[in-house]
């Protein structure tokens, strides 16, 4: 039967990310390239977003229809049910395909046994279809409260724009040509797109194409970047050939915009993690910037480590954060993500803020900047950091980047079709 292999793969991976804690990019990654087949591995991809976005869902459907639904200690039946029922609704596959397939997993997986059950429930699926589920329910309590405190009149526009997929973003790499010429190559090759008013590079697709089928992509002439992570080049606006230190770099999305717009650029480029920094030199080696690019795995806090006493005219501090503006993409955020977590994400978002002042110069900028929609991470920590330091004023940001929070502006999901994300300007007193 075709797309058992796909199949038994997409079940390993729920099973894993659903009741092991692991992180569905890192799952995905691991369990891709065994699949030789591209429609393989777009089947296991399309599998596992539907079900970790719609999970709740699944588990409500399962709960009402069986007298003991399988808990987490039977995962891996737990995973082919909700992976059958997400290949039903929301993928809307043939019906007798997904049963004759899901029954052909349960084999494969040594769960003949259950055959049975995986075929009468979805059949009874087919028969009712899945009922519509609470999208809220994807988000634990304590992280659903804290978003209502912070967006009361926002909430329900947060919780549907964050279960649903993403458009793919592009951001035209400005050393190759135009966008304008690069969207007409699109056209030619019968990819349908939108070039967007409020961001000079980027361009908007709305049905999902692979990368390797994105002209010139393997000649630097494009990247994928959702539009609200693009804006930081413009809210940052580094003067020309500046120095200019990346903090946080990895995988490097944003600083390649900054070289794109500006080869001249003298860049630093700091992580903590050496496999992430890895990402930045081949993304920078494909793109054919940062050539000249001082690299180096440190921990940005740590100053004494790393810095060689010259201060920056331009910091990025794109800081390690909770990730709950981007859930669209990353729909295992909520599923992952503790309380406990955000205590220490703003902890180190404070060090990181402190050091990055150190190494600027009198008159330089930093940007201070999430993909967090939380105002403990952002307004609240911005406001606290002006607060202990004297010598830094924020500076105005327009209604591109979004609404008045605190001292910066916050977009929220989905808002201008991005990602929600966070945007401080703090210019330090010359
Ligand atoms: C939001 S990501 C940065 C994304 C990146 N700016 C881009 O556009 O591609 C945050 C990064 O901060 C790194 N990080 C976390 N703590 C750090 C620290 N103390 N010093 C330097 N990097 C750190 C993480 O490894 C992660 O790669």
């Amino acid at each position: 039967m075709a797309g058992v292999q796909a199949r038994v793969a997409s079940v390993r991976v729920l099973d894993a990310v659903l009741h092991r804690g692991r992180s569905l990019k890192a799952a995905l990654a691991q369990a891709l390239p065994a699949l030789p087949d591209p429609r393989d591995r777009a089947l296991v991809e399309a599998i596992c977003f539907a079900v970790v976005r719609g999970r709740a869902r699944y588990e409500a459907a399962l709960a009402a229809w069986m007298p003991k639904p399988p808990g987490r200690r039977d995962g891996e039946l737990r995973a082919l049910l909700y992976a059958g029922l997400a290949q039903l609704d929301p993928l809307q596959m043939p019906a007798h395909a997904v049963l004759s397939a899901c029954v052909d997993v349960a084999r494969a997986l040594g769960r003949a046994h259950q055959a049975g059950l995986v075929n009468a429930l979805l059949r009874r699926a087919q028969r009712e279809g899945v009922p519509a589920g609470d999208i809220e329910a994807q988000w634990p309590a304590w992280l659903r409260e804290r978003l209502r405190t912070d967006w009361p009149e926002d909430i329900e526009a947060i919780f549907a724009a964050s279960a649903q997929p993403a458009p793919l973003w592009l951001r035209v790499n400005r050393r190759h040509g135009t966008r304008e010429a690069y969207a007409a190559r699109l056209a030619e090759a019968g990819i349908a797109c939108a070039i967007d008013a409020g961001n000079p590079d980027a361009i908007r697709l709305d049905a999902g194409v692979a990368v390797a089928a994105l002209p010139g992509f393997s000649a630097g002439e494009v990247s994928v970047q959702d539009v609200a992570a693009q804006a930081v080049a413009d809210a940052l606006g580094p003067a020309p050939g500046a120095r200019v230190l990346d903090a946080c770099i990895a995988p490097g999305g944003k600083a390649a915009h900054l070289l794109e717009r500006d080869p001249g650029l003298s860049l630093t480029g700091l992580d903590v993690d050496r496999q992430r920094l890895d990402r930045v030199r081949d993304t920078f080696a494909r793109l054919g910037v940062g050539a000249r690019a001082a690299l180096r795995v440190a921990d940005a806090a740590d100053v004494d480590a790393w810095w060689d006493g010259e201060a920056f005219d331009a910091v990025l501090l794109d800081a390690p954060c909770s990730a709950t503006g981007i859930v669209r993409r990353q729909p295992d955020v909520p599923l992952h993500r503790r309380a406990a977590d955000i205590q220490a994400l703003c902890a180190t978002q404070a060090r990181l803020l402190d050091a990055g002042w150190r190494v600027l110069r009198p008159g330089g900028v930093l940007l201070y900047t999430t993909c967090s929609i939380l105002r403990d991470e952002n307004a609240a920590q911005v406001d606290a950091f002006l607060a202990r330091t004297p010598d830094a004023e924020a500076e105005a940001l327009d209604a591109r980047f979004g609404r008045t929070a605190g001292a910066g502006r916050q977009r929220l999901p989905g808002e201008g079709g991005g990602d929600g994300f966070y945007y401080a300007r703090l210019r330090r007193r010359g």
